[in-house]
């Protein structure tokens, strides 16, 4: 990712050395000036001579000196433009690289399997997306190439110092040592801090997402005062925290500065000394204590830069934490031949938490184009058998086997596997979009009317939507709230409709509509989907009934197999549920 932006950086680098180089010249020009121009207890070097020489000589300058302000002022300007030039090039390649980053992230987020959202909160891998991409961008816009930038502002001065006179040089120098060995040490110090600051922070951030999206359960259990508190109580840590670290921080650019002041003090003295003393003439002590300017703040500079590197260390971990989390296993994207036949259940087990085990040896056969009902107590591990189906969750290797056609689904590319079996899931959730956007969420671009309309009919929503004065236009609110539960449902319906993929599974999607609307959803369903193969989850044996062939799934186990007048003559789980339901005699 870096590659592809480093010329820019490179770039910036160079032009910041022409800047360097032009800030270093006019002091020398001020220097010669003083001694040679204006004074005559200076040498000047051949060159400088030869040049002043041809421009009419000394003389000449002394009654022109507008002639050197006008030398001074340009090359001022010349350094302006190859700063603005240096900080273009920064900026460019800054955020070129972390529009990059952002959409690596993004991109690297979408193929994270499910297991890593169920360890990880939403607000933090937000904060981390935002938060900590910032702290980058800001490190490699501000401080990155200011570390070249600095180092090279101290050879440079150095060399120019050292050659004006030496023993004034390692004064001054003696202090850049100081104040970096000083940061190391600080900065070792204050990583940790700067860690758990952005820990509390995305604690800080996940509670906020979660109040915000879960805001109606907050409202209906009256849970304001609470929650509110819950806030302020990780708010106070977090606030705490910063003021502590601030507190540090602070106490660390004040003595850097300090030790700034006293390297200047000390250099303004000693060069006083050695002036009085007739070592040093006055041009070359005023362009020392220029060049001494010019060294002193890039070393402070150097000083934070180096404390802040601390605080992009934790921005780094933390996304590389993100980047770092093993994707789903896409498998073979050139293998895409087509599915088809029998989808088989063989002796499959599986825990999401270890020695926790949700489903124990479960297995069965679904033909092509059969439908099958999954019925099953609370808990059952109903949703999870699907989940397998689509490798939502991956099943071990030494628990079991599900093959569809023959093939093992782990040997299955995961888009192959998902474009030939949708799932209509229990929990149903619709983007902010209008409500045609959202039924033919699976297609690219523009809506299909004619697909949307027809999937709409079948999923019984026709009606519906005619009632809203905007129609398929209507805009559904965030996670469609402005819908009804049945109504979400029958749009998540109508969703698997436009895909009309091979399998279709339905996890408890008709539980929110009345008997009614299921009865006339499935009748319609039937018709449409004549061919696919169909798995239809719901506690409601009328939903079920029709299946060919029902699966009773009882803490895990198959409890029973079979079809309706099967299952009844079994006289066992299923009987019981149907005499509650049906049969109230
Ligand atoms: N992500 C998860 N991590 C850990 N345990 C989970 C997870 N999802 C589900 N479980 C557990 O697995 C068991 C089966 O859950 P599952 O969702 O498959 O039940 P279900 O039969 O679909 O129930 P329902 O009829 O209520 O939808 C439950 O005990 C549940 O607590
Ligand atoms: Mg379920």
């Amino acid at each position: 990712m870096f590659k592809s932006c480093k010329r820019y950086f490179f770039l910036g680098v160079v032009f910041s050395l022409f800047a360097a180089f032009l800030d270093m010249i006019n002091p020398k020009v001020v220097q010669y000036t003083v001694d040679c121009v204006l004074g005559t207890d200076g040498t000047l070097p051949d060159f400088v001579a030869s040049l002043i020489e041809k421009t009419g000589g000394v003389s000449f300058l002394r009654s022109h000196l507008y002639l050197i302000a006008l030398l001074v002022v340009v090359i001022a300007l010349l350094a302006a433009l190859f700063r603005y030039l240096y900080r273009m090039c920064n900026i460019f390649g800054t955020e070129r690289l972390i529009k990059r980053l952002r959409d690596r992230l993004f991109d690297h987020i979408q193929r994270l399997p499910f297991s890593w959202y169920n360890a990880n909160h939403t607000g933090d891998i937000i904060q981390r997306c935002t938060s900590d991409v910032e702290t980058v961008r800001n490190f490699l816009s501000e401080q990155m190439t200011a570390l070249f930038r600095i180092g090279l502002l101290i050879v440079m001065a150095m060399f120019f110092m050292i050659r004006i006179d030496g023993r004034l040089a390692f004064v001054s120098g003696v202090f850049i040592p100081v104040v970096i060995l000083y940061s190391l040490f600080f900065h070792n110090r204050i990583g940790n801090a700067f860690q758990k600051a952005d820990e509390e922070e995305g604690l800080l951030s996940a509670i906020a997402q979660e109040n915000l999206t879960g805001v109606r359960v907050v409202r209906a259990f009256g849970r304001e005062i609470y929650e509110r508190e819950r806030f302020e109580k990780q708010n106070d840590g977090y606030t705490r925290m910063w003021i502590r670290l601030m507190g540090w921080l602070s106490a660390f650019w004040c003595s850097n500065d300090f030790i700034t002041g006293l390297q200047i003090m000390l250099v303004t003295v000693f060069g006083a000394v050695f002036c009085v003393h007739g070592e040093l003439s006055v041009g070359a002590y005023i362009a020392f204590v220029s060049y001494n300017g010019m060294l002193a703040w890039p070393v402070r500079e150097l000083g934070r830069v180096i404390s802040d590197m601390s605080r992009v260390g934790v921005s780094v971990k933390r996304i590389r934490y993100i980047l770092d989390s093993e994707p789903e296993n896409a498998g073979d994207d050139k293998d895409s031949a087509p599915l088809s036949g029998d989808i088989v259940f063989d002796h499959v087990s599986f825990a999401y938490e270890k020695d926790t085990k949700v489903l124990e040896d479960v297995s069965f056969t679904l033909k092509q184009g059969q439908t099958l009902g999954i019925l099953g107590g609370t808990g059952a591990g109903k949703s999870t058998l699907m989940y397998l189906l689509e490798r939502l969750y991956e099943l071990p290797e030494d628990c079991g086997r599900i093959t569809i056609g023959g093939r093992d689904i782990r040997d299955i590319p995961l888009p192959v596997l998902r474009s030939h079996i949708g799932l209509v899931l229990q929990e149903s959730f619709l983007f902010s979009r209008t409500l045609a956007e959202n039924i033919a969420i699976t297609q690219e671009g523009e809506p299909d009317m004619d697909a949307v309309k027809q999937a709409a009919g079948t999923a019984d929503l026709t009606e519906t939507i005619e009632r809203f004065s905007d129609g398929y236009e209507t805009f559904v609110g965030e996670r469609g709230v402005t819908l009804s539960g049945g109504q979400k449902q029958s749009t998540a319906i109508a969703q698997l409709l436009v895909k009309n993929p091979p399998v279709m599974i339905f996890d408890d999607s008709l539980s929110a509509v009345d008997m009614e609307t299921d009865a006339r959803i499935r009748s319609a369903l039937k018709e449409r989907t004549a061919d696919a193969t169909m798995i239809l989850i719901s506690h409601r044996i009328t939903t079920l009934m029709q299946a060919d062939r029902i699966l009773v799934l009882d803490h895990g186990h198959v409890a029973e197999i079979g079809s309706h007048e099967e299952l009844l003559k079994k006289n066992g789980i299923y009987k019981h549920i149907y005499d509650i339901q049906v049969d109230q005699k």
